[in-house]
């Protein structure tokens, strides 16, 4: 059997890591295709390095651009691609612009499309990524659903007899990264000379945080002001909505810092006091790692991290300070994203799905 990996963007290159292995012990070929989305090396290279993901096979190149335009370059180059490999299965991953490139072009092909946490829903639409989700949801053949909740979703829009419930890929990195480097102190420890829990990470990077600029320095001041200091992990786009903006990302108690390589970030989060963030990854990251989370986002798809206690949906300013100020909850014995075996889960669905 013949799988064809499509990525592009720095959470899809985590998921691909155990997959990638999966395969491998799996015997099927498999074929890794990178659509250039993410192209710095701190958002890219890095994690085909740490994580032991072998080299794209195909490199399309594609670059940032508005969503129209980033989406259809990336469908045009990844056609002839899929028609040269012929796969039995394209695999997409999550909800980027590159996974709608991908599905859309696989179905056009009658390739079979297989989508890899499927039935994630934010049910808000102003989100780039719910309008990517719910398209490759329904585009494909086969839904590898990580949670019972995501598989509700799907079973709510028709999908049930598409979907098979393989557990959370994320969960087999984190799970092992964190042996790896839970017994020496974080790059961040060192780098700032904090002691264990002496300080907080933030991530920020959403459009819906960063375009408008009240809302933005709103939630940097917040940060500022905590009683721990917090290192602000600035991806690209941070960076260029400060300089458009024409304001200073670090202020106070909060410092800036460049985005972290994979090991680095899970031995950041495990030693840190809490996480503030609206990436969707970290927030899932920091519960698998047992520290509290506080996500700026009117809604979250892991409803399963606020359920049991350990993240908390806040606006900035008051709310935001306290919640991220807040005690650690009771350690919870719940494993709504499974037990770290989730990508053999994902090889086997494949070989054994009849579509
Ligand atoms: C994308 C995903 C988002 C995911 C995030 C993870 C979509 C719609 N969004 O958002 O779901 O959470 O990746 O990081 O696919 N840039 C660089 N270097 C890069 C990549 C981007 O400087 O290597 C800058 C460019 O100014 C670019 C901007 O960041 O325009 C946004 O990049 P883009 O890939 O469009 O979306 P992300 O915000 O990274």
């Amino acid at each position: 059997m013949k799988v064809l990996s499509v990525v592009g963007a720095r959470p899809q290159f985590v998921k691909l890591a155990p997959i990638a292995k999966a395969m491998e012990k799996q015997g099927i070929e498999h074929i890794i295709v990178h659509t250039g989305q993410h192209y710095d090396p701190m958002l890219s290279d890095v994690f085909f390095r740490d994580l032991g993901i072998p080299a794209p096979d195909e490199h399309l190149g594609i670059g940032s651009g508005s969503h129209g335009e980033q989406t259809g370059r990336m469908l045009i180059a990844i056609e002839p691609v899929l028609q040269k490999c012929e796969p039995d299965w394209v695999l997409v991953y999550g909800d980027t612009n590159s996974t709608l490139a991908a599905a859309v072009a696989a179905v056009k092909l009658h390739l079979p499309l297989a989508h890899l946490e499927a039935g994630l829903r934010s049910f808000n639409r102003r989100m780039p990524e719910e309008h990517n989700r719910v398209l490759t949801d329904h585009a494909a053949d086969l839904l590898l659903a990580p949670t019972a909740v995501a598989a509700k979703h799907l079973s709510n829009e028709g999908l049930a007899k598409r979907t098979v419930v393989v557990g959370d890929v994320m969960t087999d990195v984190v799970l092992q990264v964190k042996e790896q480097v839970k017994n020496k102190p974080s790059p961040i420890m060192e780098e700032f000379g904090f002691h264990e829990g002496a300080y907080r990470l933030a991530t920020i990077h959403r459009p819906d945080n960063t375009d408008n600029k009240d809302r933005l320095e709103q939630i940097l001041d917040s940060l500022a002001h905590l009683d721990l200091p917090t290192v602000i992990l600035a991806h690209p786009r941070l960076v260029a909505k400060c300089k458009e903006h024409g304001i200073e990302l670090g202020r106070g108690n909060l410092l800036a810092h460049r985005p972290l390589a994979y090991p680095e970030l899970v031995a950041s989060t495990l030693h840190s006091a809490g996480v503030i963030t609206d990436s969707g990854g970290l927030q899932k990251e920091a519960f698998l790692l047992d520290t509290i989370c506080t996500t700026v986002r009117p809604e979250t798809e892991w409803v399963e991290t606020v359920e049991l206690g350990w993240n908390q949906l806040v606006e900035p300013g008051d709310a935001l300070v306290k919640a991220a100020q807040r005690p650690q909850p009771k350690a919870t014995n719940e494993t709504p994203y499974g037990d770290g075996y989730a990508a053999i889960a994902v090889a086997q669905a494949l070989q054994d799905w009849k579509n």
